[in-house]
């Protein structure tokens, strides 16, 4: 079993020193990729910058902007059985970063924002049962917003979080999530370490495999 797992926020640039970002900070992505080595899998971990160690025995791919993660994605997915975007791709991205740095003295810059690819919602299947995993970070409406985004990229699941709290979400070490299926079942996993998540989301797809 080959899984493809993207992680980490990505970065848009403006001009060479500054850019547009979130504040992921990775670390479900790499949970998730940790519990798929454990579990025997050929991993690649796809990330943006963030400040973690890549996990043993994953194959590593650094990317900076939503352009080359989904460039990246496309090329490690050819061979493999699933991907999951843990990632938080920026949805927007300059439309014409300067080329170089701009000076203050120059005025108020506009910056003009265009959207970015969004990868899972346009990923092409490498084969039929190939399983395909969402993330839906939330502040509100969670369960609404994760159902539509469950139909509207084609997942065989989401797993959504609510990333408004402080001990849960963003940079935080626990999580508490609900995955959303397309069958119809909802699996609501109480608050635990990322890594044990990651565990769950990796089981998850080793069901839906076995199941095709
Ligand atoms: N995603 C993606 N490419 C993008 C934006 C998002 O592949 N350009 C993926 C994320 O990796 C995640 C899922 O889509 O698996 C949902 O991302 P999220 O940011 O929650 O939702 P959006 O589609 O960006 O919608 P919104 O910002 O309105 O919540």
């Amino acid at each position: 079993m080959k899984i493809v797992i993207t992680a980490g926020p990505t970065r848009e640039p403006i001009d060479p020193v500054r850019y547009i970002s979130n504040r992921s900070s990775g670390k479900m992505g790499y949970a998730i990729a940790s519990a798929a080595v454990a579990r025997g899998c050929r991993t690649t971990l796809i990330s943006g910058p963030t400040c973690l160690p890549a996990p043993d025995g994953v194959e590593m791919i650094r990317v900076t902007t939503a352009a080359e993660m989904g460039e990246a994605v496309d090329a490690a997915i050819a061979d493999a059985d699933a991907l999951i975007m843990a990632a938080a791709v920026a949805d927007f991205t300059p439309a014409n970063p300067a080329a170089q740095k701009l000076k203050k003295d120059r005025g108020l810059p506009s910056i003009v924002l265009q959207p970015t690819r969004d990868i899972l919602a346009s990923v092409v299947r490498p084969k039929k049962t190939f399983i395909l995993v969402g993330f839906a970070a939330e502040t509100e409406n969670i369960e609404a917003h994760a159902k539509r985004k469950l139909s509207v990229k084609h997942c065989d699941f989401v797993v959504a979080n609510d990333v408004s709290g402080f001990a849960t979400g963003f940079d935080s070490d626990e999580n508490i999530v609900t995955l959303y299926f397309q069958s119809g079942d909802v699996v609501k996993v109480p608050r635990a370490d990322k890594r044990s998540i990651g565990t769950r989301i990796i089981d998850a797809v080793f069901e839906l495999t076995n199941n095709h």
